[in-house]
């Protein structure tokens, strides 16, 4: 079986199809930084749908993948996903397929997606205040619009989760309003705690709200117990209320990192595969696909076998270490 250098499988491949986005949050795009002037990537620097399948494809055959995730930027404004899903699906048999979006495009899109053999979605809501929402994500869209693309996928029969930002000075007074929403109507609310990622977002330590935090407030109101994780390495701590309304997940990176049992691989739009959200740099897989592609299998297994990244199991010392270090931001490695 292939492991890396902590003995970690590689289970989860998250696909980014775009580096645009159409809203601009705080934590991830600040407007100021990511305005007109700022140069996305090419359409000629995009992986087209084949190449992106064959990295699927190279990474199941060395591992067996247990899922994967579409994502962007926002992986709505790529043209035409339905196909590719139906590509990874054909090509693979993963069955586990899903997608992180901001939800605004889903009304549009949610049938066809369901029907090219698209399992789930996570969609970002970080409040329920449209003046909140607005301040947060830098554009004009409401709170509505997201609601109307979470109902469209669930009508579609998609599975829904919530992931929910929290950050200090932000939307702390969202954190049991979210809650008391999102219970009894079948979908997984996701709590996560706000990360370091990029060098965009002037992230601080301050800023976090901790796991233990958020699970005190809402069990104080709702009663909830801890659920055993759905698999090895799951990202989230996953609580149930105990009165069968439903289940809350806390994804604590910062407070409780869960790198130990890390098996998920990253591939840029462009064609880089990263094995940390935290990746200063990738490996060119693009470059790979296009000259090499009978050797792609061969490159993924190296990597792999010699990863050895923890980064949130060393914030505190990579904190001052990457000072002068460039992370990628987050709408390029897709969260
Ligand atoms: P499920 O398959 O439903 O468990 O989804 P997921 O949690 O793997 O994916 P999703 O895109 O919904 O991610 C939710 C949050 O977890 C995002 O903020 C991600 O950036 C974060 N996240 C996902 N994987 C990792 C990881 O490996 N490390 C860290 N630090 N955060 C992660
Ligand atoms: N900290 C925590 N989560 C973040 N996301 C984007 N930036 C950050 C950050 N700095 C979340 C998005 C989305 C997921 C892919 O990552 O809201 O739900
Ligand atoms: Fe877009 Fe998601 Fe980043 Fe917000 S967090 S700017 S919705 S990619
Ligand atoms: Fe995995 Fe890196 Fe996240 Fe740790 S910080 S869980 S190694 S992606």
């Amino acid at each position: 079986m292939l492991v890396d250098q902590r003995n970690r499988t590689l289970r989860d491949l998250r696909i980014s199809v775009t580096d645009q986005c159409n809203l601009r949050c705080r934590y991830c795009m600040p407007k100021e930084i990511f305005d007109n002037n700022f140069s996305f990537l090419d359409k000629e620097e995009l992986l087209s749908f084949e190449e992106i399948v064959s990295v699927a494809k190279a990474c199941h055959k060395v591992s067996g993948l247990k899922k994967l995730r579409i994502t962007g930027g926002e992986p709505l404004l790529r043209k035409g996903l339905p196909a590719l899903i139906e590509q990874l699906y054909n090509e693979t048999q993963i069955e586990d397929i899903a997608m992180t979006t901001n939800g605004i495009l889903l009304p549009k899109h949610a049938a066809a997606l369901k029907e090219a053999g698209l399992k789930r979605v996570a969609v970002s809501l970080d409040s329920l205040s449209d003046d909140r929402f607005q301040a947060i994500t830098g554009r004009t869209m409401k709170v509505e619009h997201v609601l109307n693309g979470i109902e469209a996928a669930q009508a579609a029969g998609l599975a829904v989760k919530v992931n929910m930002v929290v950050k200090k000075g932000m939307n702390e007074e969202d954190i049991l309003p979210m809650a008391e929403f999102f219970r009894g109507k079948d979908v997984t609310l996701r709590y996560i705690e706000y990360m370091d990622v990029g060098n965009s977002n002037g992230w601080k330590w301050d800023h976090v709200i901790s796991k233990k935090e958020i699970i005190s407030m809402i069990g104080a109101e709702y009663p909830l117990v801890e659920v055993p994780p759905s698999h090895h390495g799951e990202t989230a701590s996953r609580y149930a209320y105990e009165d069968g309304s439903g289940e809350i997940g806390v994804i604590s990176s910062v407070s409780d990192a869960f790198c130990n049992s890390c098996n998920r691989a990253r591939l840029t739009a462009d064609g880089q595969l990263l094995t940390c959200l935290f990746s200063t740099k990738g490996t060119d897989l693009k470059k790979v696909v296009r000259d090499e592609p009978q050797n792609l299998a061969g490159v993924v297994s190296k990597l792999w076998t010699l990863r050895d990244d923890n980064y949130s199991e060393e914030r505190v010392a990579a904190d001052a270490a990457n000072k002068n270090k460039q992370k990628l931001e987050m709408h390029r490695v897709g969260g």
